[in-house]
């Protein structure tokens, strides 16, 4: 595929006002977010919750892009359409998580490697013919006593742009942990750079790619919480050092942050200004924790998850032009 060609699906994917919603959960982490809501996790259940997300209306105004499940990205609507189909119709970009999950890295206690590099070529060829426009890989990174001490930024980058797709780079540094938001932002800033020397050393074009990163934020259990301005300076700083601005956008994870907090870093963010990518977001939980919360796999409780996605959608896409406030939320969707 022509490389102008991915810049313009990357372009699409953080449009001004529009972000990612991440539902590519595997079969067992939506089993997770099932077991919360005490819905059985079968496939018919699986989709009907993707179809409950997927069909709420416009949808395509804040949403730009959907990550899809290999299993997702073969189902159906309950009428029949595509779930590809479907969310075209309604302008939203359809992509495809390409990794396999992670497994124990050899000689790195405590540490993981992403699966999923072997068939990647194939695998990529079946999903642009199935209609995925992008896709995503993530890596985890953790950080503890001694880790991380190492980073795998796996070659996938390239071999989803020969296929045609927008790689989406997700090196996730976890929130678990009890260090400060000092640390995180010197294990961001060193994995960031791990990542762009590795794309560079595998050729891939910057311009037809999106990074997604996690924010630089205090570990889950550190006794101090740096509050949202800090979050939002720190993280722009450490962006700024290490991501080339050639590169289509950024567009953060949630990675266990409530909703509303995730919505005000991403808006304050954004308020700074002067920022060289546009900064939007591929949240999963953040998106969707309202939504499986109010519908609990129930049809009658259809057009109230719907509500919550649209509204979170919105809050979101608002963020993305640093006009959210707080204000906004009591607003009922
Ligand atoms: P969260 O926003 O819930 O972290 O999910 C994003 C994602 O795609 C994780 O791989």
């Amino acid at each position: 595929m022509a490389s102008n060609d991915l810049n313009a699906i990357a372009k699409a994917m953080v449009a001004p006002g529009r972000g990612i919603l991440a539902a590519d959960e595997s079969t067992g982490t939506i089993g997770r977010r099932f077991d919360s809501i005490s819905v059985e996790n079968v496939e018919e259940n699986r989709r009907a919750y993707r179809d409950m997300l997927f069909t709420t209306k416009g949808i395509g105004d804040h949403i730009s892009g959907v990550i899809l499940y290999d299993e997702t990205l073969r189902q159906k609507s309950a009428d029949g359409t595509s779930f590809v189909d479907l969310l075209n119709k309604n302008g939203v970009l359809p992509g495809i998580k390409v990794d396999a999950g992670t497994k124990a890295l050899p000689f790195c206690p405590n540490e993981l490697v992403t699966e999923g590099l072997d068939n990647l070529q194939k695998r990529c060829a079946e999903y642009v013919k199935l209609g995925a426009k992008f896709a995503k890989w993530r890596a985890v990174i953790d950080i503890g006593a001694d880790i991380p001490s190492a980073t795998c930024i796996a070659a996938n980058a390239p071999i989803c742009q020969e296929a045609g797709l927008v790689p989406i780079v997700e090196p996730e540094v976890l929130m678990d942990g009890d260090h400060n938001i000092e640390r995180c932002e010197v294990v961001t800033e060193w994995t960031l750079n791990a990542v762009y020397e590795a794309l560079y050393m595998n050729r891939v074009s910057l311009e037809g790619s999106v990074l997604k990163p996690s924010m630089v934020i205090s570990g889950k259990k550190c006794p101090q919480q740096a509050g949202v301005q800090e979050v939002a300076e720190r993280t722009v700083r450490i962006l700024k050092r290490t991501v080339p601005a050639a590169v289509a956008g950024i567009a953060f994870l949630s990675g266990g942050q409530s909703d509303e907090v995730a919505t005000a870093h991403l808006d304050a963010m954004n308020k700074l200004g002067n920022l060289p990518w546009p900064v939007s977001f591929s949240y999963g939980r953040a998106l969707q924790a309202a939504s499986l919360k109010a519908w609990r796999g129930q049809a009658a409780n259809v057009p109230a998850a719907q509500a919550a996605l649209a509204h979170r959608a919105r809050m979101n896409g608002l963020a993305t032009l640093g006009k959210y406030s707080a204000d906004l939320e009591k607003k009922a969707a």
